[in-house]
């Protein structure tokens, strides 16, 4: 069977092995999907050992989605853009770059969390790597404004330059509340950190969502709900997604990620 990996420091608990191994039943894709564990410092020797043994493809986590873009040969505008790959995939001998990241975000909110992006007053907490996979493909889904806020007001800054139509502020002061949708893209998630809010973030009916999920996400998502978000979503469901655009990118098959995500959900 074709070889993929996900390649990431550390890697052990990934689900993406398991959201393969459903997608490869579903579809009758025979492929085999396994963990990776790269030194953090020997990203680049690890996925060529890899490509260079048969390997066909690999999605990227922390901390080497901006080394897997600049290892690739070639790379979509949507990878470029956020500066940082998930995906590899080996296409006539030449690897391709691309970041599932972002599809997967914005079908998580539209398919399984029914949130009309289009019009929608967005809040994207945070300016790192995580945030800047996900402006572009939010920005294309029509929202009325996106406002990006950074304990770091300099780097916020630097991704409005990039992105036309973004308002970059500090945390403490948030410009144009309230939301109808606040993502937090911060790494405060999956360090443990706790995240201050201001209290007056949300709009009726509004949506929080934080992109790390299981016990990561679970401050934020009771931060926001003690705010008053109707409605608060980890981001497992973007995991899922993402794994599902990657799928489709190697193998020409579009899988069914309901069931997969019920699965998940079921188990924790
Ligand atoms: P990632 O790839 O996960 O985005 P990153 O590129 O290191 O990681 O970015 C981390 C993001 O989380 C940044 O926006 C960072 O804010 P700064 O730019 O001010 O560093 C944000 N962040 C990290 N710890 C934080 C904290 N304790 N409070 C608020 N924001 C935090």
């Amino acid at each position: 069977a074709d070889r993929y990996v996900v390649i990431g420091n550390p890697v052990a608990h990934s689900l993406s092995p398991t959201i393969h191994a459903r997608f490869s039943e579903q579809t009758g894709e025979a492929l085999e999907y396994t963990t990776l564990l790269a030194p953090v410092d020997g990203f680049a020797q690890s996925v060529g050992a890899f490509f260079s043994g048969g390997g066909r493809g690999a999605n990227i986590t922390l901390p080497f989605k901006v080394e897997a873009l600049r290892f690739a040969d070639e790379a979509s505008a949507r990878a470029k853009h956020a500066g940082a790959a998930n995906f590899l995939a080996v296409r006539d001998g030449r690897v391709f770059a691309d970041n599932t990241d972002g599809a997967g975000l914005v079908t998580d909110l539209r398919a399984n969390l029914g949130f009309t992006l289009r019009g929608a007053r967005i809040l994207l907490l945070g300016a790192g790597g995580a945030a800047r996979g996900v402006i572009a493909p939010l920005t294309q889904a029509g929202p009325s404004r996106i406002v990006l806020a950074n304990r770091t007001l300099a780097k916020a800054q630097e991704l409005a330059d990039h992105f036309p139509g973004l308002v970059a502020c500090g945390l403490e002061s948030i410009a144009n509340a309230p939301f109808d949708l606040v993502v937090n893209a911060t790494s405060t998630s999956t360090r443990g950190e706790a995240l201050a809010l201001p209290d007056n973030l949300f709009a009726p009916g509004a949506l929080a969502y934080d992109m790390a999920y299981g016990p990561a996400a679970r401050a934020f998502v009771e931060r926001a709900r003690a705010l008053g978000a109707a409605r608060a979503s980890d981001g497992l469901g973007m995991l899922v997604e993402q794994a599902a655009e990657s799928f489709q990118l190697w193998r020409g098959k579009r899988p069914q990620t309901a069931p997969v995500l019920a699965e998940l959900r079921a188990r924790a």
